[in-house]
């Protein structure tokens, strides 16, 4: 049986740049798709496959990320004085119980894979999932939880994976498939933000991810990669000579809310999912008249 996998890291101290002026004083992982933020989404997916210990890796500005996961006495209080028994249920039920959150800081944005390493004295000698919470899924059960399900059977590395257009692998982390049936295969190597000529496949690494703590004495090497920053990616081939890396090629599908289109596909789409809002807005959409 492989090791439980009990903690999370979130990597949130990103700047933000691609959704100025939004994300000049506000964290980027509190934009909203419909009501809930970002940072919400990945945290719901993270509990749904079982974890119990969130460790967010934060920066500058970022308290507010630290404040949306503690309790709000004043507003709790005012839902209650009015009666509003079902919002005040919801806004409890999306917290993590005392004690299970843990914030530390990266002082200076040096990459994904620096951010990462931040968080190793949190999660010490133990297998840790990983998740981007820019990458929102709508998947059923959870792309985590699909993930941890293939994890259990086969232990090692695992990564969520999923198609994108071949003009599009420049932007992401890209896998060579080896072998194995879907959902899980055997990844061969990967390698991040390739031209599209020398992509191993069109299968990218959609930002969730299982790995082992081995991870962490190759990203203290601090080695620059692709835009001169420390590269998670690099640090899984260099550990993918001793462990097994598996692709998860999940059921469901991602929306990249780190880009404009993305985040804005996502609203619509989680919108038209929403009971309160579907029929409301297809008649606005439909009334846009968008000819093709
Ligand atoms: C990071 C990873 C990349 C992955 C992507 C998913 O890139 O380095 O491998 O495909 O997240 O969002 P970033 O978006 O930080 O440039």
């Amino acid at each position: 049986m492989p090791k439980r996998v009990r903690t999370a890291v979130f990597p949130v101290a990103g700047l933000g740049t691609r959704f100025l002026p939004a994300t000049k004083a506000m964290p980027k992982e509190m934009l909203t798709v419909v009501d809930r933020p970002l940072i919400q989404y990945a945290v719901d997916e993270a509990r749904e496959a079982g974890i119990e210990h969130l460790v967010f890796v934060t920066g500058r500005n970022k308290g507010v990320i630290e404040d949306h996961f503690d309790r709000q006495y004043e507003l709790e209080h005012t839902l209650e004085v009015r009666g509003k028994t079902q919002a005040l249920a919801e806004l409890q039920m999306d917290l993590p119980s005392a004690g299970q959150t843990s914030f530390t800081r990266q002082q200076e944005p040096l990459g994904l894979g620096h951010a990462v390493w931040c968080a190793r004295e949190l999660v010490g000698a133990h297998p840790f999932a990983l998740l981007l919470p820019d990458m929102v899924f709508k998947a059923k059960p959870g792309v985590l939880k699909q993930m941890m399900d293939a994890y259990e059977e086969i232990g090692g590395n695992v990564i969520g994976v999923e198609e994108v257009h071949p003009a599009e692998v420049s932007s992401y982390g890209i896998v060579a498939r080896g072998e194995g049936p879907d959902p899980g295969f055997r990844i061969t190597g990967m390698v991040e933000k390739p031209d599209p000529e020398d992509a191993p496949s069109n299968l990218f690494i959609s930002g969730r991810y299982i790995l082992q703590p081995e991870i962490f004495a190759l990203l203290s090497e601090q080695t620059k990669g692709a835009g001169g920053e420390i590269q998670l990616t690099d640090a899984m081939q260099i550990l993918i000579r001793t462990q097994t890396f598996t692709g998860v090629k999940y059921e469901g599908r991602v929306f990249d809310c780190g880009s404009k289109i993305g985040f804005l596909t996502a609203n619509v789409v989680f919108a038209l999912d929403r009971p309160d809002l579907a029929a409301d807005l297809k008649r606005e959409l439909r009334a846009l008249d968008l000819g093709d």
